[in-house]
């Protein structure tokens, strides 16, 4: 039988969130270089200790940083967030290009920079696993916080979009 995973997993919609982390870099203002991607591999994993889990491909940059630091912070997307998801979805110097624009601000607890969204976390690198080509990466929640509520965004069928539009139009009942 002919495996082929990114198409039967085209159909399994998921959140999509920005993780983000830094390295120390002294010409850096506040001595710390940020970076920050685009994860749509987020899962919860347990509720005490509170553990969250993000598959990062081997050979990642931004992995590599994220173990050196051993801190995240992950924010989930609105849908108003797909350019933020786009843009941050490109390779290192096009991330660097646009990170100071983009509305965030540093956690508290980690310092690593927190994106416009329904939701955040912070977290501490708590354990990591190659799983194939990516490592699991486990984190123990350090702190979240939720804002107003808003349609999130999804990938699903290979592309971004709203929950609402994934949902697609209403089909009429037959009365
Ligand atoms: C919707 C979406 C979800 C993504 N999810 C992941 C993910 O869970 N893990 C991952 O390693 N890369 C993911 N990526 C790719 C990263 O955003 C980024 O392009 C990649 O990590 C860059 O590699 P680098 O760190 O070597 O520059 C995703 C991209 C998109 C558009």
């Amino acid at each position: 039988m002919e495996l082929d995973l990114r198409t039967v997993m085209r159909h399994f919609a998921t959140g999509v969130g920005v993780v983000s982390t830094f390295t120390p870099d002294p010409g850096a203002p506040g001595g710390r270089r940020h970076d920050a991607i685009t994860v749509n591999s987020l899962i919860p994993v347990s509720c005490a200790p509170p553990l969250v889990a993000l598959f990062l491909r081997h050979g990642s940059l931004f992995l590599a940083d994220l173990l050196a630091s051993r801190r995240w912070g992950l924010s989930i997307l609105a849908a108003g967030g797909q350019d933020t998801a786009r843009l941050l979805a490109r390779s290192r110097p096009g991330r660097q290009e646009v990170l100071g624009a983009l509305p965030a601000a540093p956690g508290e607890h980690t310092g690593a920079l927190l994106f416009e969204g329904p939701g955040w976390m912070e977290c501490a690198l708590a354990d990591s696993f190659t799983v194939g080509d990516h490592l699991m990466v486990v984190g123990t929640v350090l702190a979240t916080g939720v804002r107003a509520r808003q349609d999130p965004l999804v990938f699903l069928h290979g592309s971004m979009t709203s929950a609402g539009a994934a949902r697609g139009p209403k089909t009429a009942t037959a009365s």
